[in-house]
């Protein structure tokens, strides 16, 4: 149980230098719930704004009189923040290094003076295509600098980005593009991915053939790799050619702090993926204040955190969080096997990385290859690790800080979503006693509480399910273009707070362990996947009458997807057809959504109104049919005993 498990205390050489002790942590985390608008009115203080915000806090979670605004009076522009402001002092600063997916390719490192360059160049470019303040832009990048100057020239003539994940498939792209209406789209011709090429431009030609995908204007196509592609005039245009010529000034756009900065889709329990929507002042206050604490930030820090922009974690601590506060932020295109298994540690001693974040599902894989590809490496210039994107297990964690960490870096497990912007339960590394599996406590001003089913508060030690009392700045403001939707799915559960989906645990020393999600999501390698979602792709199959899809542990993944099949009449099963879904699966959704497990199911288990009683499937797909619980209310109990013979025999 979690009371004996062990403590790593704070180590005593950290916490002397550390931007916030123990005692620091008390007494803000106090005012902070305390007195909020003192609190938050002072770390607004940390952003440059064009007109400073005379009121902080003004949220209601009353369903009567619903509200989420913060700094609502204020005006400032995101990429001034993370650009112009710090050129005085660190315009020779690295903002970015580059490095490549192949290792022979060198390594680029651009200033803040360049990077604010190319993004003002871009951001003149999109006006002249006609992009003005609110137009939606979409970016369909690899990680390579051009996306974070993507993202960084929409903030700064007030377009609001949709970046999707360089994983996912057209039909995805497609729906992404549908629903928020993007009027351009910033693409390359491929990406890669160590040996292996993504073709990022025939995707985006594909998805804007599907029906309603048609309010892209323009298509901008960074040379990357240099393949030849279609190039559809007058559609597609050279991202090269486009900025060439533009001015190195361009002035940025005034923005309220509740106007839209960025819209990213994420899956949930229900029907396709939402746009969850973020706004600028909050949002950008709430990611670089989190950024600077619980990394511990300092002004020669090289800062790694592998996650792709096409995540939330990209965002705001790969690009908005530090270069908000001016830290240099290392990008890498590759992935963490390639040319070998010791590729991470080996860029951590080629660029001196001092701040590492990363997901369990890495250190998972990594773990799996022994030690040796670590201990060949130095790692002296790291002093902190990160983990971030699904739980992490005691044994993982510990071999992250023995192996990666020589037992020297605080591990800080980080717990937060899509939706909250930035990290909400965390250790501070200077202030938080460590225990492994633990994302250990409330960050300034985030009040958790655990509810059971009927929405009970549970006080002490307790299990149930994890809900936020009251907002913080960076928290989403709606679904894009479906505020009701939003209303409905986080905080009509449990009237008076935000529900977050996941499952957790209070120990007696008031510490959160993160057990999974509770609804209908997948984690799958800190991804996020609805069962509707692959559901609907294997339906969409013409040999398909139904389909469940429910999660289940995996070793390396954390959760995998087992999908349950039933054909159309007539048709048989058989490898052949099995490949085929697979495949269908990855062309209607992507790789990320690949199912690791499709078992013929001549009937699902239903309640007699019709409902696939998903607790059942999930018991199967684990193999525990001792713990199938009460299947007496199911329309036909016997389908139950042919799947689980069924999966037994596989
Ligand atoms: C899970 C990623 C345990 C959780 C930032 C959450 C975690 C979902 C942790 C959000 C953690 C994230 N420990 N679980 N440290 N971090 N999760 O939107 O289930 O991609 O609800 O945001 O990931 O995933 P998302």
């Amino acid at each position: 149980m979690s009371e004996a498990a062990p403590v790593y205390p704070v180590d005593a050489r950290f916490a002397a230098q550390a931007r916030i002790t123990r005692d620091d942590y008390e007494r803000l985390y106090a005012e902070s719930v305390e007195q909020p608008d003192a609190f938050w009115g002072r770390v607004a203080q940390r952003l440059d704004w064009m007109r400073p915000p005379t009121q902080v806090k003004d949220v209601s979670y009353d369903l009567a009189d619903f509200r989420i605004r913060w700094y609502a009076d204020g005006e400032l522009n995101a990429s001034v923040n993370c650009l112009d402001r710090q050129l005085e002092t660190r315009g020779d600063k690295a903002a970015l290094i580059f490095e490549p997916d192949d290792p022979a390719t060198p390594a680029q490192r651009i200033s803040y003076r360049e990077l604010h360059e190319r993004v003002c160049r871009l951001g003149n470019a999109l006006r002249n295509l006609g992009i003005c303040k609110g137009d939606r832009v979409t970016i369909y990048l690899p990680m390579i600098p051009d996306a974070v100057v993507a993202m960084l020239a929409c903030a700064r003539i007030g377009a609001v980005h949709s970046v999707v994940f360089g994983g996912f498939a057209p039909q995805s792209i497609a729906d992404r593009v549908k629903d928020c209406g993007s009027k351009l789209v910033i693409t390359a011709d491929e990406g890669l991915r160590g040996t292996k090429r993504v073709p990022l431009k025939a995707n985006v030609d594909a998805a804007l053939k599907m029906p309603g995908a048609n309010s892209v204007e323009t298509v901008l196509v960074v040379r990357h790799t240099g393949a030849a592609i279609d190039m559809q005039m007058p559609r597609d245009r050279w991202f090269d050619a486009v900025v060439a010529g533009q001015s190195a000034q361009c002035e940025p756009e005034r923005m309220n702090a509740e106007d839209p900065l960025f819209i990213l889709y994420t899956s949930g329990s229900t029907g396709k993926p939402k746009g969850v929507l973020h706004t600028t002042g909050g949002y950008l206050a709430y990611a670089s204040y989190t950024h600077e604490c619980v990394f511990d930030l300092r002004e020669d820090d090289v800062y790694w955190c592998t996650a792709d922009v096409g995540w939330v974690t990209g965002h705001s601590y790969g690009v908005y969080g530090p270069l908000a506060n001016g830290a240099t932020s290392l990008i890498f295109e590759g992935v963490p096997n390639y040319p070998d298994v010791s590729r991470f540690w080996q860029v951590i001693d080629k660029h001196q990385v001092t701040l590492f974040y990363t997901a369990p599902t890495a250190i998972r894989a990594l773990m799996r290859e022994g030690e040796a590809p670590v201990k060949s490496t130095s790692r002296a210039s790291l002093r902190l690790l990160g983990t971030v994107g699904e739980p992490i297990n005691p044994e993982a964690w510990r071999w992250y800080f023995d192996v990666v960490g020589d037992g020297r870096c605080p591990v800080v497990d980080t717990w937060w979503q899509t939706e909250t912007g930035g990290i909400l339960i965390t250790p501070l590394p200077g202030a938080t006693d460590l225990k492994p599996g633990s994302a250990t406590k409330p960050f300034f001003g985030v009040r958790p509480a655990l509810v059971d089913t009927n929405g009970q508060l549970l006080e002490g030690a307790a299990e149930g399910n994890l809900v936020l009392l009251d907002s913080w700045p960076g928290q989403m403001r709606s679904v894009y273009g479906d505020h009701q939707r939003f209303i409905d799915t986080y905080f009509r559960t449990y009237p008076g707070t935000y529900f977050t989906g996941d499952g957790c645990r209070r120990d007696a020393d008031g510490y959160y362990w993160i057990t999974g999600r509770v609804d209908d999501v997948i984690n799958v390698s800190g991804h996020r996947i609805g069962t509707a979602e692959v559901e609907s792709a294997l339906v969409s199959h013409p040999k398909v009458a139904e389909a469940a899809v429910v999660g289940f542990p995996h070793d390396l993944k954390g959760q995998g997807i087992y999908a349950y099949v039933t054909l159309v009449a007539g048709e048989s099963p058989g490898d052949e057809l099995h490949r085929d879904l697979v495949a269908h699966v990855r062309k209607e959704i992507g790789p990320i959504a690949t199912p690791d497990h499709l078992q013929w199911a001549p009937g699902l288990p239903k309640t007699r109104s019709g409902k696939i009683m998903r607790r059942i499937l999930r018991k199967i797909a684990e193999d525990a049919p001792d713990q199938l619980g009460d299947t007496s209310t199911l329309a036909d109990p016997s389908v139950v005993e042919s799947l689980v013979r069924e999966r037994r025999g596989r």
